[in-house]
């Protein structure tokens, strides 16, 4: 609805009505495209793509390479997901970033039969003096002790099949281990290690060697007959909630609006996706929208597995990193955060062909005006006003006709669904009518009709605001605010799940 004509016929009433609640400020109303107190810097993304040379420098250092130890119980639970590096530090064991709040879904790994694996390498050391040597690779989950009465491939990979996340197990013998030929109750030196990824037998550097034979000087641990077996087909990992998955991206992302990566134990997209929502807000961009993980193979061996952070959703086109030098990207999968608000920061509305524009209806919002108030809400289309792209919404009489709180509706309801966390999160500014003039800008945010908060920031620049509600389904968004001559700005909203 082009609402310049509207704006040309009652320019002439909104002219005479002029001073009525000017602040003596020499105000120029929003609508007849006055020049803001003071300009924002431009939202730019300059500088904020991908440090993908911070993330092939870490992932040389990084070690989280692992095996079945010597010294370890058998049958210990998987290793949970952890961090192993956060935006090129390290991050010690001990004092993990808590993921305790993140839940790792077993991804639904249906019932295996043993025909469902096959053998990535085989074993050598049948010689007494033949040695050979356990896999020491990511990934690593638990290991298991099976019977050694046979070579028993078979109930190794019904225990890969039991265990969450497995693909991969590593079977050998490991002598001279008292432990293992006195103490635990399998009485076996068969282990079976488990593994959430594949492995090579480029990866057998655990020849053993230690003294653990019960009595000093006594022979040293040695390994033999140590083979590798994975499973046949790899389904795609469930998408996290709240997400939606990108087609392929072959490459990991080269993106704008990059906050920062993590390296994660295993390939973990579920972990990737509660370090995302989890992350703290980009002041210019928000929260974060977007991840990319994958899994950086070097020299041929999988390293390390990286959760990379956008605060703006990135696609297939910038998915160009392949690798650098000896660094391969592989498994690359980008996951978009699921906005239930659709053409939240106004871009919907142009002015076929002119730079400045206004309305109260679009396809997505309305913007009302209580009784006898005019314009009290209005959408703009005109870049000097928004905060990203080109257009923006306003609170406040925006010819100046009166000082009645304006409404902006989102024009239908959303897909929420009930009992389920959503935060609710937008950009608000309130500079356009300069300190003065701004004093009683405000902004109250309603869900379902109710009013589950309010700003009141006076004069204020461009700023992130965020509240959390819980889904009631279908439910409903309303914005309420301002007071001419003191404005309210608002853009880039976004309802996502918590
Ligand atoms: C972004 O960087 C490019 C190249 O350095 C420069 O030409 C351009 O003006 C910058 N844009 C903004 C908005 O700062
Ligand atoms: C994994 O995390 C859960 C929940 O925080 C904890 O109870 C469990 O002990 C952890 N398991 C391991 C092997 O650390
Ligand atoms: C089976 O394991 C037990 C315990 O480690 C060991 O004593 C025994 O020699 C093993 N048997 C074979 C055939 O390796
Ligand atoms: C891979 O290349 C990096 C940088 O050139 C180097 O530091 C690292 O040692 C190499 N790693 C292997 C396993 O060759």
């Amino acid at each position: 609805m082009p609402s310049l004509t509207r704006f040309l016929a009652f320019s002439t009433v909104a002219v005479s009505l002029v001073g009525k609640y000017s602040c003596d400020c020499g105000l120029i109303y929003p609508a007849f495209q006055g020049v803001p107190a003071s300009n924002a810097d431009p939202y730019n993304f300059n500088g904020t793509s991908t440090d993908a040379n911070s993330i092939a420098s870490t992932a040389f250092r990084v070690n989280q390479k692992s095996g079945a130890s010597t010294n370890a119980p058998p049958n210990l639970p998987a290793a949970n997901t952890t961090v192993t590096a956060v935006d090129g530090d390290m991050v010690i064991p001990v004092s993990r970033r808590s993921l305790s709040s993140i839940r790792t879904i077993d991804n639904d790994i249906s019932r295996r039969t043993n025909s469902d694996y096959e053998q990535v390498f085989g074993g050598t050391g049948t010689e007494f003096e033949d040695r050979d040597a356990a896999i020491i690779g990511t990934a690593y989950l638990t290991y298991t002790l099976v019977s050694n009465s046979t070579y028993n491939v078979g109930d190794c990979l019904s225990f890969c099949d039991a265990t969450a996340g497995c693909v991969f197990v590593n079977l050998y013998y490991e002598f001279n281990n008292e432990m293992l030929d006195h103490v635990y109750s399998q009485h076996s030196n068969l282990k079976c290690a488990a593994y959430g990824d594949v492995h090579s037998a480029e990866e057998k550097i655990n020849f053993g060697g230690q003294s653990l034979s019960g009595t000093p000087d006594g022979p040293l641990t040695y390994v033999q007959q140590s083979s590798g077996w994975t499973i046949k087909s790899f389904g795609d990992p469930s998408t996290p909630e709240g997400y939606d998955p990108l087609p392929d991206l072959g490459g990991a992302n080269e993106a704008p609006g990059y906050m920062g990566f993590v390296f994660l134990n295993k390939y973990d997209v579920d972990a990737c996706a509660a370090i995302c929502n989890a992350q703290d807000p980009d002041d210019v961009g928000g929260s974060c929208k977007y991840f990319n993980i994958w899994r950086a193979v070097v020299d041929g061996v999988p390293t390390t597995y990286t959760c990379a952070l956008y605060y703006i959703p990135a696609d297939t086109s910038t998915a160009i990193n392949y690798g650098q030098g000896n660094l391969t990207v592989t498994q690359s999968r980008g996951y978009k955060r699921i906005t239930y608000v659709l053409d939240g920061g106004f871009e919907d509305y142009t002015c076929d062909g002119l730079s400045f524009c206004y309305t109260d209806t679009t396809a997505g919002w309305l913007a009302s005006s209580p009784k006898d108030g005019y314009y009290d809400a209005s959408i703009f289309h005109y870049q000097p006003y928004s905060h990203s792209g080109e257009a923006v919404a306003l609170l406040g009489s925006a010819t100046g006709h009166d000082n009645y709180p304006g409404m902006l509706t989102y024009g239908s309801s959303l897909s929420t669904e009930a009992g389920v966390k959503y935060v609710i999160e937008f950009f608000h500014s309130s500079f356009y009518s300069g300190r003065e003039g701004e004093v009683d800008a405000f902004v109250e945010v309603y869900w379902n009709g109710n009013l589950i908060g309010t700003i009141r920031p006076g004069y204020s620049q461009w700023k992130y605001y965020k509240f959390e509600v819980v889904g009631q389904g279908n439910d409903e968004l309303d914005f309420r605010g301002g007071k001419a001559p003191s404005y309210d700005f608002i853009d880039d909203i976004f309802v996502m799940q918590a």
